[in-house]
């Protein structure tokens, strides 16, 4: 694990960067991804150790490529970086915010992906973590328990179509060892948007989830969906 190395999109600030941080503690040498390099410098700074500043704008095709040729190896790939949105239901929403969201949170995702997936292919233990959203779960979002009734419509539906892509990439990428895995990681306290600025949910906590689907055993699973404590969640 010691020469291990680790990417995390948007890390220089909330749950991806206590994801970078803890990967960094374990002894991984980790890619603090961020669009900004000064805030990713920073972040790096904070977290120190094997901490290593990637210039990466999930939405910028050319910096991505970029960014690629500056890793050969990668044993860990973390789809963490999104945007959330203003809570609207479908109908009341622009398609130009539908469109926003998806570039990052899904093209973002598959954009990463691919360029990535070569250096990936030349680790021993591959592992891809999508940071997704129980509010992404069909069965949660039909179900009588679930709260948000059609709000976040663009949010959500983004975070459903990284989910297909999660069981898809598993699928399309179990030849090579690599494993791919959702993570919902609960409502945390950040800036992705008002509810979770008012929320006390720790993003340490949600952060430790996705490190043990990073750190997953070569017997572990692939293509599926966990929670923050582990536990799977319904698609
Ligand atoms: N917090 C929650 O309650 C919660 C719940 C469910 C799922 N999630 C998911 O967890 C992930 C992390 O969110 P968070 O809560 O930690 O929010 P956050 O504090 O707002 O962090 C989001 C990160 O993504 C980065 N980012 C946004 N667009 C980017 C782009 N085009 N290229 C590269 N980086 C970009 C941001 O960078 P900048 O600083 O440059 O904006 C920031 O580093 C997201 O995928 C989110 O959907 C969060």
């Amino acid at each position: 694990m010691e020469n291990s190395v680790a990417l995390v999109t948007g890390a220089n600030k909330g749950i991806g960067k206590q994801i970078a941080g803890q990967l960094a503690g374990a002894g991984l040498t980790v890619y603090v991804g961020s669009r900004d390099a000064a805030r990713g410098q920073q972040a790096v700074t904070e977290i120190g150790g094997g901490a290593r500043l990637l210039v990466l704008d999930v939405t910028d095709a050319a910096g991505i490529d970029a960014a690629a040729r500056q890793v050969s190896t990668l044993d860990i790939l973390i789809n963490n970086a999104g945007v959330s949105g203003d809570g609207k239901t479908a109908d009341r929403e622009d398609l130009s915010t539908f469109r926003r969201i998806y570039e990052t949170n899904v093209f973002g995702a598959v954009a990463v992906t691919n360029a990535f997936v070569p250096a990936l292919r030349r680790s021993a233990h591959p592992r891809i973590v999508n940071i997704s959203s129980g509010t992404g779960s069909l069965t949660w979002a039909t179900g009588p328990q679930f709260p948000h009734r059609g709000s976040y419509a663009a949010y959500r539906s983004s975070k459903t179509a990284l989910n297909a892509l999660t069981v898809f990439y598993a699928h399309a990428l179990a030849a090579d060892g690599i494993k791919v895995n959702a993570l919902a990681p609960g409502l945390r306290r950040t800036g992705l948007n008002a509810t979770a600025a008012a929320s006390d949910g720790d993003p340490a906590e949600a952060a430790a989830g996705a490190v043990r689907l990073a750190l997953l055993p070569d017997d572990g699973p692939s293509g599926e969906f966990f929670s923050w404590d582990g536990t799977p969640v319904p698609w």
